[in-house]
């Protein structure tokens, strides 16, 4: 069995939303501790609906295909949806990713999730805080641990 599946050697190959928005609304950055992996989104949002989302990823294939695929995922939907969004769905609309790759999908998941808080935090718009801990855990335990 081949190990990537044909969407993610598709979305790495040709990667959907690759660039930078002028004057995004809000960006998100994240890199990975131990891999070097770095991975930017940048949304345009109107009216709670996110109207373009672009990415830039220097990593790995599967960080790619990851992105691409979010990046797919919450393109015309609402914040809130986007918020919701986790690694384990974009691995899945990918068809899988292999179990030492899965860290790799995180990085798309808490990049747009740094996104909106970045929109939130510039629009003093209220949010659950408690929905970005668990991320801020996480990224803490990377850095600390090297994972
Ligand atoms: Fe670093 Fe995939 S190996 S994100």
């Amino acid at each position: 069995m081949a190990l990537y599946s044909e969407k993610v050697m598709d979305h790495f190959m040709h990667p959907r939303n690759v660039g930078t928005i002028d004057g995004a609304d809000g960006v998100g950055e994240v890199g990975n501790a131990k891999c070097g992996d770095i991975m930017k989104i940048y949304l345009k949002i109107e009216n709670d609906i996110i109207e373009d989302v672009k990415f830039e990823t220097f990593g790995c294939g599967s960080a790619i295909a990851s992105s691409s695929m979010a990046t797919e995922m919450i393109k015309g939907k609402s914040i809130h949806e986007a918020l919701e969004l986790t690694n384990k769905a974009v691995a899945e609309a990918l068809d899988g990713l292999p179990a030492h790759k899965m860290h790799c999908s995180v990085l798309a998941e808490e990049a747009i999730k740094n996104a909106l808080k970045d929109y939130f935090d510039k629009n003093n718009i209220p949010y659950d805080h408690e929905k970005f801990e668990e991320m801020d855990h996480e990224q803490l335990h990377a850095q600390v641990h090297g994972e």
